[in-house]
């Protein structure tokens, strides 16, 4: 019998995500912990990863990701999963070095091949990132989540945040929008595992980019497009920022049958989730914009604040595979409104 692993899990990918106006209670609740003060970014301002200063001028960056597979193919699954994990260092303007892998596997249904494939998957991800996959904790668990737990180093010179975006920046994003919406058709039988490849493509494809870009000057504010969509990130780092952002929505890529998809009303379940969370934050909002900007997405691009004044500094770059340059709006100065669809 041939195991479709997408059928073992409720919401593929970070679609599974618990919704952001949740996790805010949650946290909510959790009282003060200890904070250092060589802790460089915590937790304050949603950031991709936590940032501790080590001294000599270089900070350690630490991140955490796992969820239930998004595509049935388990090599591809732990590759996927893997880039994911991965991008929140190079979010941060950094390089990954050490991972610990975390997995949760239904071991009697699904069998010890399973598992291995997709930790094959991660492994290969991690080699072609140059990151020691050191160990990792499993636990017999009735839904399989994969993910992993990344270190990496910064020089705090370089060291890039969300909360950082000025205003008159252009907004970049590096890649299309639509895991969501594709993951979920796949899920639904409307999608072949021949159709979603290209999707595949991308979301093994690193963010490697971000390390470079720690470099940059000219880049004031960088983070990750993952389970709260285009919205929500782009939320996170207004408010961190106190800006407001315009994006042009025809300006923004979406992956190929994105458009038809949610013609059709195919979307991910925590689309509307993450609209919740954020209608009261944009205007200007419509049927289409609505599903893809919300659409949760999985190892998702990279948002980039660039100064408008040496934007040309940023196609020097050379773009590692599957990494594009899309101008999708500007940083604009503080409303109520965060975010204006134009
Ligand atoms: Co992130
Ligand atoms: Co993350």
């Amino acid at each position: 019998m041939e195991i479709k692993l997408t059928q073992y899990s409720h919401g593929s990918g970070c679609g599974c995500k618990v919704a952001p106006s949740v996790l805010e209670e949650i946290l909510k609740g959790t009282g003060t912990s200890f904070i250092s003060p060589n802790l460089l970014v915590g937790n304050e301002t949603k950031d991709d990863a936590a940032v501790y200063d080590v001294g000599n001028g270089t900070a350690l960056i630490s991140t955490v990701d796992f969820f239930t597979p998004i595509v049935n193919d388990a090599f591809s699954y732990g590759k996927i999963a893997a880039a994911n994990a991965l991008s929140d260092v190079y979010a941060m303007g950094g390089k990954p070095f050490m991972a610990i892998a975390i997995l949760g596997f239904p071991v009697e249904k699904l069998g010890a091949e399973i598992a291995q494939q997709i930790i094959r998957g991660a492994k290969a991800i991690c080699a072609e990132a140059g990151v020691s996959l050191a160990g990792g904790h499993t636990i017999d668990s009735p839904e399989p989540f994969f993910g992993l737990s990344v270190n990496g180093f910064v020089e705090i010179i370089n060291l890039k945040q969300n909360s950082t975006a000025q205003v008159g920046d252009v907004l970049y994003l590096t890649k299309p929008l639509g895991t969501g919406v594709l993951s979920t058709a796949l899920k639904r039988g409307l999608l072949t595992d021949e159709e979603i490849k290209p999707a595949v493509n991308y979301m093994c494809s690193l963010n490697i980019l971000g390390e470079n870009l720690g470099k940059c000057g000219f880049v004031h504010a960088l983070t990750d497009v993952t389970g709260f969509g285009l919205i929500g990130h782009l939320t996170e780092m207004c408010e961190g920022s106190e800006v407001s952002a315009e994006i042009e929505y025809s300006m923004v890529p979406l992956m190929d049958g994105v458009k038809e998809l949610t013609a059709k009303f195919i979307y991910a379940d925590n689309t509307m989730r993450n609209w919740k969370s954020y209608e009261s934050k944009v205007q200007g909002i419509n049927g289409e914009s609505l599903l893809t900007l919300c659409d949760p997405q999985t190892s998702g691009g990279l948002l980039i604040a660039v100064d408008s004044l040496k934007e040309e500094e940023l196609f020097k770059i050379t773009l590692p595979p599957n990494t594009t340059l899309h101008r999708i709006g500007k940083v604009i100065a503080k409303r109520e409104t965060k975010i204006f669809i134009v």
